[in-house]
């Protein structure tokens, strides 16, 4: 299936020099080997997987991280006081740095075409409340591009959040969390509560 592809891709940039080649006389047959192989290189499946549900990809590859981001700097007050946390060590960045990256794949994968919103029969926690799998998927037919916005919406906040860790700026890291969390409800709005709530 890989070799396959990569052979279909050298067809392609063959073509595209091709016609590159003699651009300047644009002559009718270069155009049409290139539009053909246009038209053959978009025929073929797509190379990503859509097994793994929406759901699964929030609660595995996008709610952990997030959480392990906004946890990262924060303040509590228990019977010892008020204690500060912040990263400190490299140890601590790095699993920042996981966790910002895993945002960021997250979000490509929310935006791979034609992934189911639950596996069948699953069923939401609070129906009252949340749209069903099966509602989610009708909104998601119905508009994907909100979709695919709000999808660039969490990679943007995630982007700067790896960028704040990279820096080991930890007030940025704080800052760009509360963008993250607009991020994530802005989408689940829309897609996932139901009106009113
Ligand atoms: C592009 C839209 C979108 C964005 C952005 C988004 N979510 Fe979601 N999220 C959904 C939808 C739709 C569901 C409902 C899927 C279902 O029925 O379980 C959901 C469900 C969830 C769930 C429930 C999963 C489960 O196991 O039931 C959690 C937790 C969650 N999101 C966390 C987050 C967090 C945290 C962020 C931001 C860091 C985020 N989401 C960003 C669309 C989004």
């Amino acid at each position: 299936m890989k070799k396959m592809f990569i052979k279909m891709s050298a067809v392609f940039v063959s073509a595209i020099s091709l016609s590159l080649a003699s651009c300047s006389e644009s002559s009718a047959p270069e155009e049409a080997l290139m539009s053909a192989s246009t038209i053959e290189a978009e025929s073929q499946p797509s190379p990503y997987s859509n097994e793994i549900t929406l759901r699964e990809i929030m609660s595995s590859l996008i709610d952990l991280h997030a959480d392990a981001l906004w946890n990262a700097v924060r303040v509590v007050a228990d019977s010892n006081g008020i204690t500060e946390y912040a990263p400190e060590s490299e140890e601590d960045w790095n699993a920042l740095r996981i966790s910002a990256v895993s945002i960021i794949e997250g979000a490509n994968a929310l935006m791979v075409p034609g992934r189911r919103v639950a596996r069948p029969g699953a069923v939401g926690e609070f129906p009252e409340f949340e749209f069903t799998p099966e509602e989610v998927e009708e909104k998601l037919a119905a508009d994907r591009q909100s979709w695919v916005q709000f999808s660039r919406g969490l990679q943007d906040a995630a982007f700067e959040l790896l960028e704040a860790v990279d820096s080991r700026n930890t007030d940025q890291l704080s800052e760009y969390g509360a963008l993250l969390d607009e991020a994530c409800e802005a989408c689940h709005a829309v897609y996932w509560y139901r009106a009113g709530i």
